[in-house]
């Protein structure tokens, strides 16, 4: 079994946080969304990783994984040089997948549950033509929707249908063997001019190939916006952090609860309430942060508090008495300026949100 991981597209929904990198590798819990999926292939047994890669982020993609050893993995960076769809995805990776069966993943779709079963379930059953996941979603129409039968089995699906015909959409993980590409090589742009892999799939159901689905009913993270970023970090840091102290806590600082603290990182007279994950390199002093926050490698954190935030690095924070539900990209500088008016003084780049306490 191999996989096909999509790491390419423009995300547009993350933007400004997107203007400068991946959407794969925002950091949820300090960590890329991609390094989570990569866990999960290597959770169920799949080590030979093509990742599809688009021109524009190629390049940063290729330095955040590396060679794969550092997963013990194999990675083959697949180049599609436009837009043009999951299934053109597919298809431009045939070199790359050959006869083999695959997972095809995509890189930005964090889940709570491992894929283990789906895949061994898939490589047992040879009568199978594919096998999808589904989840029910309250907002079906934002996603490809299935239709299923009580058996287990998929009738068919529709990508972002306005009027679905189900509360079941399709999570961004499948399992294919060689037949899909003779799907692909029949379907047609779709209204947005993609190639759907929804309609590829379709294709399979109506060349009377089984498709059956598994159903994810533990989370499934959409990092599309600051709402659903701060939620991806509460869920990974509630259910997976672990704390260790690999930095300097000094003895006048109090950490409590699950806390980690990245090497190198210095903490004084601070005092720190899990769930939080600090990176490498960071300065914490006078500062107090509080539950549900990621400070990233390089943060300077001084005379400050920070609430369920997600803080990025190389960021500075000072002289600020409470930042809370905050989503800050990297190398950004937030400090206290001398003017002594209620005049602000800014450099903000495209697309950020600032939002002002009303007094
Ligand atoms: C893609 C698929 C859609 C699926 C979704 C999951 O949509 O086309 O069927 O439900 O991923 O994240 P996109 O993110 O390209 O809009």
């Amino acid at each position: 079994m191999k996989a096909l991981v999509l790491a390419g597209g423009a995300g547009t929904r993350l933007r400004p946080l997107t203007h400068t990198g991946a959407k794969q590798l925002v950091p949820v819990a300090n960590r890329p969304v991609l390094f989570y999926v990569v866990d999960n292939l290597v959770d169920a047994g799949v080590c030979d990783i093509g990742v599809i890669v688009s021109p524009e982020t190629g390049a940063e993609i290729k330095r955040a994984l590396g060679d794969g050893s550092r997963f013990g993995v194999k990675f083959t960076y697949i180049l599609q040089d436009k837009p043009a769809g999951l299934a053109h995805a597919v298809a431009t990776a045939r070199p790359f997948l050959g006869d083999d069966d695959f997972v095809m993943y995509l890189g930005d779709n964090l889940i709570g549950m491992s894929i283990r079963e789906m895949v061994r379930a898939f490589a047992e059953d040879a009568s199978l033509g594919a096998s999808v996941m589904l989840k029910e979603v309250p907002n079906p129409s934002a996603f490809g929707v299935a239709e299923v039968d009580n058996r287990g089995e998929v009738i068919s699906l529709v990508e972002k249908p306005k009027e679905p015909r189900s509360n079941l959409a399709l999570v961004g993980i499948y399992l294919f063997r060689k037949t899909i590409f003779e799907a692909i090589s029949r379907i047609k742009p779709s209204p947005r001019g993609e190639l759907e892999i929804t309609d590829a799939i379709n294709q399979l159901i109506v060349d009377r190939h089984r498709v059956r689905f598994s159903r994810l009913d533990k989370w499934w993270l959409d990092t599309g916006k600051k709402d659903d970023m701060l939620l991806a970090n509460d869920t990974v840091l509630d259910d997976w952090l672990k704390g260790s102290i690999e930095g300097e806590v000094d003895d006048k600082s109090v950490c409590s609860g699950r806390v980690r603290v990245g090497k190198g990182t210095r903490i004084e007279r601070s005092i720190i309430r899990g769930p939080v994950v600090i990176g490498e390199n960071a300065h914490i002093c006078d500062a107090r942060i509080e539950p549900f926050t990621a400070i990233g490698d390089g943060v300077t954190l001084l005379r400050s508090t920070v609430a369920h935030s997600v803080i990025m690095e190389g960021t500075s924070i000072v002289d600020i008495e409470r930042i809370a539900d905050s989503l800050i990209g990297k190398r950004v500088v937030v400090r206290r300026g001398s003017s002594r008016d209620r005049t602000l003084s800014l450099m903000i780049g495209d697309d950020c949100v600032i939002e002002l306490s009303r007094e």
